[in-house]
């Protein structure tokens, strides 16, 4: 079975990841989940993940940064994310390419036809089972953000973004869910992390009665 988490920045996402793989491993066994992330998860991937979102590289282009990402992702899908499953392993992904279809997509503007075929193209074709949404409103995931700069937080390369961009970003994510209801389950992320994580267990004990493999 394969899982992805994805959330705007500042929605608390990677917090609930961690958590949910850790009820995954008490439910199946420790040694048949693999948590893994975008970009990242491989030694390539997160040299990749260096590279886009270095402040340094200010002058990345929109193209540059969405094969950067795809790159990323198309080589964690080779060397984890499909052996696992092979293996029938579940895989927990904090973020994937629904992130490229939402930032690169809606938020850069890329043509959504060609940035659907080369996800598709990056992953084989292979698409999650079910998408948790943590949902936060965008001024609150902006205002999480900046007080984790303030704490020492690493600031990176998509951090400085417009609102406009995080408009469109949230916009994308509410638009990718209309187009498929049954992929998608959406949480208020506004509540408490111990709130939040227990809403999405709850949700997914429901969803698992519907999915036939695990
Ligand atoms: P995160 O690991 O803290 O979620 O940060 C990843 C950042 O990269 C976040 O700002 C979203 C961005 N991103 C994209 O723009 N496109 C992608 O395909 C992925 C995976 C991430």
């Amino acid at each position: 079975m394969f899982i992805t988490i994805e959330g705007m920045d500042g929605s608390g996402k990677s917090t609930q990841a961690k958590l949910f793989a850790e009820f995954l491993r008490e439910q199946f066994g420790a040694d048949k989940v693999v948590l893994t992330r975008e970009p990242g998860g491989t030694a390539i991937g997160e040299q990749i993940r260096d590279i886009v979102h270095s402040m340094r590289n200010q002058e990345m282009s929109s193209r540059a940064e969405f094969l950067l990402y795809n790159a990323a992702r198309a080589q964690v899908v080779a060397q984890v994310i499909r052996p696992a499953l092979a293996e029938g392993k579940i895989v927990l992904s904090d973020r994937y390419g629904d992130s490229t279809m939402v930032y690169q997509g809606y938020g850069r503007l890329l043509d959504l036809e060609m940035v659907t075929r080369v996800i598709d193209y990056a992953t084989g074709g292979l698409k999650p089972d079910v998408t948790f949404y943590i949902d936060v409103p965008i001024g609150e995931g902006l205002a999480r953000r900046s007080n984790g700069h303030a704490r020492g937080e690493e600031l990176n390369r998509m951090d400085t973004q417009t609102r406009e961009f995080y408009e469109r970003v949230h916009r994308g994510y509410e638009t990718l869910m209309q187009q498929e209801p049954a992929r998608w389950i959406k949480i208020d992320g506004t509540r408490s992390i111990e709130r939040v994580q227990s809403e999405l267990r709850e949700q997914f004990t429901e969803r698992l009665q519907t999915l036939e493999t695990v």
